[in-house]
């Protein structure tokens, strides 16, 4: 679903992330670990094709990011979700209004604002906020939740458009642990109950760990490792996390 070959990505002439091989399958859970600076976040953005491609092969649900067309960039970007740290969510609308904002494209702009909702849609948005567990605070306005609630919406406003993958940057970073575990909890459920591939930025290793089926790490702009949680020794954990010598 995924694939890059001797990709190497960036901005305007700087050349961020060098030399990428990496295949990600329908399905997989992964977690992107390594320092702050490391690429982690250009890394996710290249996936809706947000980050330019100097070099090599990426393929992404079987379109060719090097030369994509707007029209299938839009094409792309509408199968794939996106959860921030920062929530971005419009904190004066309800949980209802902000969920249902993830399928807009397919609502006709004068309903959505004025906020007339089919049936169907408001099945589909009751399913998802069933599946993050928010239902008791469905007409609440998103500014009186926590943190972790809030990153709960993110996920199903995200999940609303059946996504086949959902790419979050750093989404419990901000979070207590106890909240932390139950975004976390969710993402695993969306992974393993209803297969979307999901791809994570984790500042936390411990998260990556007990999470993640397999662990990307990055370090100045290569990966240092990719392989199983179990797989990962102190010695490989100093090597992701070291300070690049220049
Ligand atoms: N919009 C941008 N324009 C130019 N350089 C950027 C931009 N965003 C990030 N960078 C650079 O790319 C490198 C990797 O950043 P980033 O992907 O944000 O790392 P991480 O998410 O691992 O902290 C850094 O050197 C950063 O300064
Ligand atoms: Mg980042």
């Amino acid at each position: 679903m995924i694939k890059m070959k001797n990709l190497t990505l960036g901005y305007k002439k700087e050349k961020i992330l060098k030399d990428l091989d990496l295949e990600i399958e329908d399905g997989e859970f992964i977690g992107i670990i390594g320092p702050s600076g490391a690429g982690k976040s250009t890394l996710l953005m290249s996936i809706v094709g947000s980050i330019k491609v100097f070099d090599g092969k990426f393929k992404v649900l079987g379109y060719d990011l090097e030369d994509i067309k707007k029209k299938d960039l839009i094409k792309l970007r509408e199968q794939i979700g996106f959860v921030f740290q920062g929530y971005c969510l419009v904190d004066r609308l309800s949980v209802l209004d902000n969920v249902i904002s993830g399928m807009l494209k397919d609502i006709p702009m004068p309903r959505a604002v004025i906020k007339y909702y089919k049936d169907k849609e408001l099945k589909k948005a009751q399913e998802v906020i069933d599946v993050v567990d928010i239902a008791k605070h469905t007409t609440k306005r998103c500014d009186e939740l926590s943190g972790g609630q809030r990153q709960r919406v993110a996920i199903a406003r995200a999940l609303i458009s059946k996504p086949k993958i959902i790419l979050a940057d750093e989404p419990v970073s901000a979070l207590d642990v106890k909240s932390a575990q139950k975004v976390m909890d969710i993402f695993r459920k969306v992974n393993k109950s209803f297969g979307v591939t999901i791809i994570i930025n984790l500042h936390h290793l411990e998260y990556a760990k007990e999470y993640c089926d397999r662990i990307i790490g990055v370090n100045n702009g290569t990966v240092v490792f990719d392989g199983r949680s179990s797989e990962l020794t102190d010695k490989l954990i100093e090597k992701i996390y070291a300070t690049p010598k220049n």
